[in-house]
């Protein structure tokens, strides 16, 4: 599997690999994987997290980056899945951010994403000082430089870090801020919007979240705080109501795609017995206050925000979009080849359709129906296009189309 991002990933792991020996007081070893040794004691680490930060959640805020050996096993397993994540969501934004801060950084997977995909000043804040230590030797290794800062945003009195920025990142950190259930979503839409009054006009501030169902839940909920605030959300929502997946307790949202996963995260998967084979995440990117919400190209257009949903002789998916959640289905007798594109959709996947009747509580598509896909998984949904000379309204004094000249 090769994305754009597969040789940045790749170069990342040896150094990952020198870091964390390094880290550890260990001697040489293989440059590029790890011994059947390592893997079996940094698999225990993973199992550990996993469990601790998915399952049974006791390890959500607590302070698990200050583990040398819980630290390891983040850096060498957890860290090339947020740093692919990242990149996938930062293929979303309208521009490519210059000065960018990453807020509970750990040794900092998002940030160095962030310089990847062309990000020039990068400020890594945590509270751990472990992992910011790590953070900086990785930018060592990779002959980069990173600011590194103390935060925490539950002390009294903790400031964020200063200065404007193009893009604030933060990964996978807001669902371990403030404790569970719905007690949160206020503090933690608080927290968004000071950072957003750190960003900059025609910036973005970029949430991901585990994709479990609670946590995912979580971020829908400060997602619906943000927009009854006035926040404009640039992706992946094209809604601006209230999210229609929170009406159902069982339903919840989140990105699922295909990535290079390296061979360490492989071996460590396994040893960790877990599947980790496609990325998952929910994840939210803000606009700041006073923008609004970006313009589309025209069309009835859904987000792909479930997988293939296989039926007799059908196929279905539930799509989101401007008009909300919705269910689409085709037969497969109705396939034509201005429709076909719909039997082999991705989850993210922006589509426009024309066509279309009401069908139980969804849309039928048929055989008089187009799809097209306006913006692959990953990928921004177009603005219009601008108008066309001949569109364009005429100013006085310039002869319009068809004037006598
Ligand atoms: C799951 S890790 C995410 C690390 C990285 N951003 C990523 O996406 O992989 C969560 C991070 O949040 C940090 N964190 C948790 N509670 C915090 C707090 N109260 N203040 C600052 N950072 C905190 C932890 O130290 C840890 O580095």
């Amino acid at each position: 599997m090769s994305n754009a991002y597969s040789k940045d990933l790749e170069r990342w792991m040896p150094r990952l690999i020198a870091v964390w020996r390094a880290s550890r007081g260990r001697g040489d070893g293989p440059e590029t994987r790890l011994t059947p040794q390592e893997v079996k004691e940094v698999g225990a680490g993973v199992r550990q997290l996993s469990l601790g930060l998915t399952r049974e959640r006791q390890l959500a805020g607590a302070r698990y980056m200050d583990d040398p050996r819980l630290l390891g096993a983040y850096l060498l397993f957890y860290w090339p899945v947020s740093y692919a994540q990242a990149r996938q969501v930062l293929g979303e934004l309208p521009n490519r951010p210059r000065q960018v801060l990453d807020l509970g950084s750990g040794p900092g997977p998002v940030a160095f994403a962030a310089m990847d995909a062309g990000a020039s000043e990068v400020t890594a804040a945590d509270r751990s000082k472990a992992a910011l230590n790590l953070a900086r030797a990785l930018a060592t290794e990779a002959g980069e430089a990173l600011a590194t800062r103390e935060w925490d945003p539950t002390k009294k009195a903790a400031a964020l870090p200063e200065g404007q920025f193009d893009l604030i990142t933060m990964g996978h950190v807001l669902n371990e801020l403030y404790g569970t259930g719905e007690g949160a979503t206020a503090p933690r839409a608080a927290l968004l919007e000071a950072a957003l009054a750190k960003v900059k006009r025609g910036g973005s501030l970029l949430v991901m979240e585990p994709a479990l169902r609670e946590t995912s839940r979580g971020l829908l909920h400060v997602r619906d705080a943000m927009v009854e605030r006035g926040y404009a959300v640039r992706a992946p929502c094209m809604y601006r109501g209230a999210c229609p997946a929170l009406l159902k307790e069982t339903d919840w949202c989140h990105a699922e795609r295909p990535w290079p996963m390296p061979r360490v995260v492989e071996e460590l998967a396994r040893a960790a017995s877990l599947h980790k084979e496609a990325l998952k995440m929910s994840y939210l990117v803000l606009a700041p206050k006073g923008e609004g919400w970006p313009e589309l190209t025209p069309g009835r257009l859904f987000r792909i925000v479930s997988e293939p949903l296989e039926g007799k002789g059908r196929r279905r998916y539930i799509g989101c979009g401007p008009e909300g959640r919705v269910g689409l289905a085709m037969q497969e007798k109705h396939r034509t080849e201005r429709n076909e594109r719909f039997l082999k959709l991705n989850r993210g996947d922006v589509i426009s359709v024309t066509e279309t009747e009401p069908k139980g509580d969804g849309l039928a598509l048929d055989d008089r129906t187009e799809v097209r896909v306006v913006a692959p998984a990953g990928k921004g949904v177009p603005p219009p296009p601008p108008p066309s000379k001949e569109d364009a309204p005429s100013s006085p004094g310039t002869p319009g189309p068809g004037a006598p000249s």
